[in-house]
C-alpha cells in the first residue's frame, strides 16, 4: 500500500496557517547574571544580585533583558500579555524616597537616563506611569490581606526601604494592567495593589527591550535578586526561589554560598 503524503502536508500547512506563529519569551532568573541582562550606567551584578543607582553617584541607571522580546503581534494592534515578578530591596532609610525604581519598557537602550516608552515606577508608593510624565495611576505601597474566615480585605501598608525582600508582581491581558507588592514569602495576594484599565497597545512597538530603571531623584541603591518573566504561563513567578535570599538586614557573613547550577537553581555549596 502505497502511504500518499497529502494529508500530512495539509496537516502541517493547516497548523502554520492558523496556529499563530508569535514567539512569547519566558526566563527566570533566580539570582541575575551579567550574560542575562545588558547593564549600563552605574548599574552592577555582584553576588548575583543586579544593583541600581549608585549611592554616591546620583547617576541614573539601567539593566535590560539581554535581547528585544516581541511585544505585540507584528504589524497588529494586539498587545501580547504577559506577566513578570521579581524580587525587590532597598536599604533601611528613614526617607520614604530614598529610591526610585521602575520597571520598563523601551525601544532603545541608548534612552539617556530614565526615559522609556512605559513604566511602571515604585519608590515609597507606587506609580504606573507612562513615559515618566503622566502619572496614570497611584497607591501607596501595600497589599490586600483576605481573611480566610469571611473574606473580609484589610489593607497592610508596606515600607518599602526597611531593608527587607519584596515581591513585585506585574500581569498584563487584555488592556488591563495589575500590580501586586507583597513580602517575600506570603502568599500572592488574591486581589492586586491596583488594578489599571490600560491599553499599551499605541505605546507598544512589535518588539522592545525590557528590564529595570532607577532615577536619579533616589539616592540608595536598590536591589533586584531575582525575576522572572513569561507571555504565556502567568503562574511561573511562583517558582521563583525564595529562600536562602541576601538582604540588607541580614550580614554578609551569614549568608551561606551558593553554587550556580542553572539559570533557575541555586544550591548551597
Ligand atoms: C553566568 O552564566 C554563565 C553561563 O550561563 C556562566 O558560565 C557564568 O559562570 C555565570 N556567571 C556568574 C557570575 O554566575
Ligand atoms: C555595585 O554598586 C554598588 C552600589 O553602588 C557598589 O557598592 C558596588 O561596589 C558596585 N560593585 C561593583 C562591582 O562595581
Ligand atoms: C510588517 O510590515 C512590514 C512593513 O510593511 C513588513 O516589511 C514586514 O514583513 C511585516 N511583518 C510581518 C510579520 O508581517
Ligand atoms: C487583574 O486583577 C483582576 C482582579 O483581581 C482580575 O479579575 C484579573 O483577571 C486580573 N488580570 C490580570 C491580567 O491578571
Ligand atoms: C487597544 O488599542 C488598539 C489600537 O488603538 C485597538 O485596536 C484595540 O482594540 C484596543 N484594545 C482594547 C482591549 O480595547
Amino acid at each position: 500500500m502505497v502511504k500518499h503524503p497529502k494529508p500530512l502536508l495539509f496537516v502541517l500547512m493547516f497548523i502554520t496557517m492558523f496556529s499563530q506563529p508569535v514567539s512569547s519569551v519566558d526566563f527566570m532568573f533566580n539570582g541575575l547574571n551579567s550574560t542575562d541582562v545588558l547593564l549600563y550606567d552605574r548599574a552592577n551584578i555582584s553576588s548575583r544580585i543586579l544593583t541600581l543607582t549608585d549611592e554616591t553617584s546620583f547617576a541614573a541607571s539601567r539593566a535590560f533583558y539581554i535581547s528585544k522580546i516581541p511585544t505585540k503581534i507584528p504589524n497588529s494592534s494586539r498587545v501580547l500579555p504577559f506577566s513578570t515578578s521579581f524580587f525587590f530591596s532597598a536599604p533601611p532609610s528613614m526617607n520614604r524616597y530614598s529610591f526610585n525604581i521602575a520597571f520598563a519598557f523601551t525601544t532603545n537602550t541608548d534612552n539617556h537616563g530614565t526615559n522609556s516608552d512605559f513604566s511602571i515606577g515604585f519608590s515609597g508608593g507606587v506609580v504606573v506611569d507612562f513615559n515618566n510624565l503622566v502619572s496614570v495611576s497611584y497607591h501607596a505601597a501595600g497589599y490586600w490581606l483576605t481573611s480566610d474566615f469571611d473574606g473580609d480585605q484589610s489593607f497592610e501598608e508596606l515600607n518599602l526601604n526597611n531593608g527587607e525582600n519584596y515581591q513585585l508582581w506585574i500581569d498584563y491581558a487584555d488592556s488591563v494592567l495589575n500590580v501586586t507588592i507583597f513580602p517575600i514569602g506570603i502568599k500572592r495576594p488574591k486581589h492586586p495593589l491596583l488594578n489599571v484599565p490600560f491599553n499599551l497597545s499605541d505605546v507598544f512597538e512589535d518588539e522592545m527591550y525590557v528590564g529595570f530603571i532607577s532615577s536619579s531623584t533616589g539616592y540608595q541603591s536598590g536591589r533586584i535578586l531575582a525575576w522572572s518573566f513569561s507571555n504565556s504561563n502567568f503562574r511561573l513567578s511562583e517558582s521563583l526561589i525564595t529562600s536562602g535570599l541576601l538582604s540588607f538586614t541580614i550580614p554578609l557573613f551569614t549568608i551561606p554560598r551558593f553554587r550556580y547550577i542553572s539559570k533557575d537553581r541555586l544550591l548551597p555549596e
